[in-house]
């Protein structure tokens, strides 16, 4: 299962390539088919606060279609937002995950991450405390801002 965290704009991808080099897609998200990502991504309800993605391609893009992605409708939120797979093992082989993610604002404290989770993560309650295999991706802090504006990162 893959999750985003606040991200502006996300194409994902995970692939396996094996010894001999060829690539196994296991997942992959483009948000080409309207309001399709709907049936493929949850939005987690562990906390009621938490923000509300959209599908869009921003106020700059290159394809109005092709560069859509999941992009943030307010400020000073936290999102979770995630999309299930079929479970699979990567051993032996390399794992490739790759995401993007546009940043339209200028950011004075926030992030946008993917992190992979175990199968059994329950993706309705999921939050920064569920148990992730891999985390990464950007984060950007002014502590002394963030105090004052009353909004905290958690991880
Ligand atoms: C939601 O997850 C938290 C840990 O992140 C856990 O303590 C809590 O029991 C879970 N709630 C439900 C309804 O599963």
């Amino acid at each position: 299962m893959a999750g985003a965290w606040a991200s502006a704009s996300a194409v994902l991808l995970v692939l396996a390539l094996t010894h001999l080099g060829e690539a196994v897609v296991y997942f992959q998200e483009e948000f080409l088919d309207g309001d399709g990502w709907k049936k493929r991504w949850l939005q987690s309800t562990h906390d009621p606060n938490f923000g509300k993605f959209k599908l869009s391609a921003g106020k700059f893009y290159g394809d109005a279609m092709r560069d859509r992605g999941l992009q943030t409708t307010e400020n000073s939120k936290f999102y979770a937002i995630s999309s299930r797979f079929k479970p699979f093992s990567n051993r032996g082989k390399s794992l490739i995950i790759q995401y993007t993610v546009k940043h339209e604002q200028k950011i004075d404290c926030g992030g946008g991450y993917v992190k992979i989770f175990p199968s059994d993560v329950d993706p309705e309650n999921l939050s920064e405390n569920s148990y992730y295999y891999i985390m990464f991706g950007e984060f950007k802090a002014l502590i002394f801002v963030d105090l004052r504006q009353g909004s905290l990162m958690l991880f």
